[in-house]
């Protein structure tokens, strides 16, 4: 069983935690380092997990978990620098930051696996793309995996797509946010209670993603198979082409894969 430190146990950082130990792993296989001992004290006491510091989380731990802001991550990496070595593996889930910038900074050798999560790690169910760096091989990318299926599902992904995937699974939740918040505004143009609103729509695509989940079929086939001739559904789809809404999707999203490559720029050139 390896011993797992997280770095940094923000918002994602204590998700992946709390996911660790509802997997089944020991409190005392994990470790995590913060900032403020405040903070600190209030996670021991919530998931009985041991704060450390860098150097000792690196000494103990066979596998660091990277999860601070990218802004913060200059200290932590010259603290890291003298302390691992190629038997520890770094897992970065820093948004933008290259497996080469964690190669370039620490010792020769060690293996990197940059992670790609999205918020819904927060409730288990988080989608998370992991690409080896360079010294990472297969049996890195194993550990990375079952770590992450801890709180979501994992895919693999070559690092030159982890743009792509930025603007697909990492801000997906939000448009699917603004998607529930268009709707629910439709029902309050139709008279409906909020209240009532918000019900019908959260549990309309709760439903919806567990039948996409679920069955394993298209989306075209599930959507045609409430489109019935002349009926509601197609008159209501025909407004959404007619808006252009698919392709306002393919646009926005492109427009987040650009932004996520500017991101990135100033880190390429280090
Ligand atoms: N939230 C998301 O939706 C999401 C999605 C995908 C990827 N990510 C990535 O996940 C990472 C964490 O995001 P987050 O939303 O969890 O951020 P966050 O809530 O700000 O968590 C980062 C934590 O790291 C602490 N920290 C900073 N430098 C440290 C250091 N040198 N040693 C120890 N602790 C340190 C921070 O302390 P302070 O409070 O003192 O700053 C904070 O508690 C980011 O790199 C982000 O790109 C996040």
């Amino acid at each position: 069983m390896t011993t797992v430190a997280v770095l940094g146990a923000g918002k994602i950082g204590e998700a992946l935690l709390s996911g660790l130990l509802h997997a089944g792993r020991s409190a005392d296989d994990l470790l995590f380092t913060e900032r403020h001992a405040e903070r600190a004290a209030e996670l021991t006491a919530t998931y009985g997990i041991r704060s450390a510091d860098v150097p000792t989380a690196a000494k103990t731990a066979d596998v660091l978990v990277v999860a601070v802001k990218p802004q913060d991550i200059d200290p932590l990496l010259d603290d890291l620098a003298g302390v691992v070595g190629p038997e520890t593996l770094v897992v970065s889930l820093c948004a933008g930051l290259p497996t080469a910038l964690f190669e370039r900074r620490l010792p020769h050798g060690v293996p990197v696996v940059r992670v790609m999560p999205n918020t819904p790690m927060l409730v288990g169910e988080a989608m998370s793309a992991i690409s080896p760096g360079r010294h990472a091989g297969p049996e890195h990318l194993a550990i990375v995996e079952e770590l992450l299926s801890a709180v979501g599902k994992v895919a693999r992904v070559p690092e030159s797509q982890q743009d792509a995937v930025t603007a697909l699974s990492g801000s997906g939740p939000a448009y699917f946010f603004f998607l529930v918040e268009a709707m629910i505004d439709a029902g309050i143009l139709l008279g409906l209670p909020r209240a009532v609103a918000e019900k019908l729509i959260v549990q309309s695509a709760v439903g919806a993603a567990a039948m996409l989940a679920e069955t394993g079929e298209h989306p075209v086939t599930l959507r045609e198979a409430v489109t019935s001739p002349a009926g509601t559904t197609i008159m209501a789809i025909r407004e959404l082409e007619r808006h252009g809404v698919r392709a306002a999707l393919l646009a926005a999203i492109e427009a987040a894969r650009d932004r996520s490559r500017e991101l990135g720029q100033p880190h390429d050139a280090d």
